[in-house]
């Protein structure tokens, strides 16, 4: 039996230069798409894909997310008194997350920042999500990958075509087909992996995307790598190394991937999660037939 992933950890000390100036003051992560922020939408995919221990590595001007998933008094008690159920619940659920929470006190790249959470996971299997990529599937797309990682007990990356002309802005993989675990033309095993190559550089057009199941080997792997991409620690590069002592697997997901880190991807996820809303979806899809594109 291979141990089951317990925890996830959430990179969440990046700037967001993308975001400027909305991300000045406030952590890109607290950006909502419609009345949710952006890590929560993470943090409730770890949670549906059976995950109970959520690790956030934070940094400077970080702290609405701590205030986000602890208990607000003040908010609850007001609430309370005015009957307001659903919204309380809502309030409560979010704190119900058992967070904890680690520094990145130098933003050195996204291995630098899973490196820092190598005390909270210890000697254990978990996952990584970056709250940038949104993913809207059935089944959640970690729990797609934390499937192939029961079966084979090795680390498994999230997989996506993208059109050659992106491919620079993703890590990169070189991998070959396996026809296994009900995964068939949807499971790779990795041979190479490349962090943002040029086009012509580029092994093929499947793109790593913000989840990933590891073992705790891959800790030694990013203490001992230089920096890559960048001049940044690149989890992509400790993963190469890691390759170098055991196998790597890659699941192209189901579902609908929003890159919610860039503007024109946040707006699109944004439009069609209001969509696809109970309470808002009707009048809103009435609002854009209106504009006459
Ligand atoms: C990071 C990773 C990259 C991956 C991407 C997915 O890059 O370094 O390998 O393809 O996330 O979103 P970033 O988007 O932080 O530059």
């Amino acid at each position: 039996m291979n141990a089951k992933v317990r925890k996830a950890v959430f990179p969440a000390a990046g700037l967001g230069t993308r975001f400027l100036p909305a991300t000045k003051a406030q952590p890109k992560e607290m950006l909502p798409l419609v009345d949710k922020p952006l890590i929560q939408y993470g943090v409730e995919e770890a949670i549906h894909s059976g995950i109970q221990n959520i690790i956030i590595v934070t940094g400077r001007g970080k702290t609405a997310i701590e205030d986000h998933f602890d208990v607000s008094f003040e908010l609850e008690h007001l609430l309370e008194t005015r009957n307001k159920k659903d919204l309380l619940a809502t309030v409560r659920a979010v704190s119900d997350i058992n967070v904890s929470y680690v520094r990145q006190k130098e933003a050195l790249g996204l291995g630098h920042a899973v490196l820092r959470a190598r005390e909270l996971v210890g000697d254990e299997p978990f996952a990584v999500i970056l709250s940038d990529d949104v993913i809207d599937a059935e089944v959640p797309a970690l729990r797609q990958l934390l499937d192939v990682y029961e079966f084979y007990g090795a680390p498994v990356l999230a997989l996506m075509e993208v059109p050659r002309e992106n491919i620079s802005a993703y890590g990169v993989v070189d991998a070959e087909p396996v026809g296994h675990n009900g995964g068939r033309d949807r499971l790779y095993r990795i041979r190479n992996l490349v962090e943002k190559p040029k086009p012509q550089d580029a092994p093929s057009n499947l793109a790593i995307i913000g989840r990933y199941v590891l073992t705790p080997e891959v800790f030694h792997s990013l203490e001992t790598i230089e920096p890559g991409s960048g001049g940044e620690i690149q989890l992509t590069d400790g993963l190469k190394h890691a390759l170098r002592s055991r196998p790597i697997y890659g699941y192209r997901f189901e579902g609908t991937r929003y890159d919610a880190g860039d503007k024109l991807g946040f707006l699109k996820a944004t439009v069609e999660f209001a969509l696809k809303r109970h309470d808002l979806g009707e009048q809103f899809r009435a609002y854009l037939k209106s504009l006459q594109l």
